[in-house]
């Protein structure tokens, strides 16, 4: 009998991104900097291709297609990153379909929250992270692929060693 092959292809990393990031690059440029999100996605998409991963890139300003985008990553994806803008700090549903998902999760933000407004402080999203990166500007999407190919790199080397 044949044996099928082992090797595949690793699914891609989603990068989600929310409401109103859609504007980076003129949305107050003095917190979130020039840089914009298609200059962004290129960035997060080289970076992961160096490593052999494609990049999947969503935005929205509506809660529920973020909802549908996470969805989608549980079975289309092998990690997720995220930066939920301001559903960060108010979606139990966005919370709830983190929650589905098994694979690393790398919360983002460009501005640095826990240093903002009071209503920033807290993050629904983080409840559910493997881990965030915050305050590092738009180059903290590029540290966001190096964290998620690190923890897949750590499981998958963990699942090696337990076969
Ligand atoms: C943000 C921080 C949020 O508080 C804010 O609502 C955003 C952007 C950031 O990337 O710094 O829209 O997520």
């Amino acid at each position: 009998m044949s044996k099928k092959s082992n090797k595949h292809k690793a699914l891609p990393i989603y990068l989600v991104n929310g409401p109103n990031l859609n504007t980076l690059g003129t949305r107050e440029p003095e917190i979130y900097g020039s840089t914009t999100l298609a200059q962004v996605e290129a960035m997060a998409a080289e970076r992961a291709a160096s490593h052999g991963y494609a990049l999947v890139a969503r935005q929205s300003n509506k809660e529920g297609e973020l909802v549908d985008y996470i969805q989608e990553a549980r079975t289309h994806a092998s990690a997720l990153i995220l930066n939920a803008a301001a559903y960060t700090h108010t979606s139990v549903a966005i919370l709830d379909a983190l929650k589905m998902l098994a694979m690393p999760v790398i919360e983002v933000h460009i501005s640095n929250p826990q240093a903002r407004e009071d209503f920033r402080h807290h993050s629904y999203v983080a409840l559910a992270a493997t881990g965030s990166v915050t305050g590092m500007g738009t180059f903290g999407y590029v540290l966001a692929v190096e964290a998620a190919v690190n923890l897949l790199k750590t499981r998958a080397s963990k699942k090696g060693k337990s076969q």
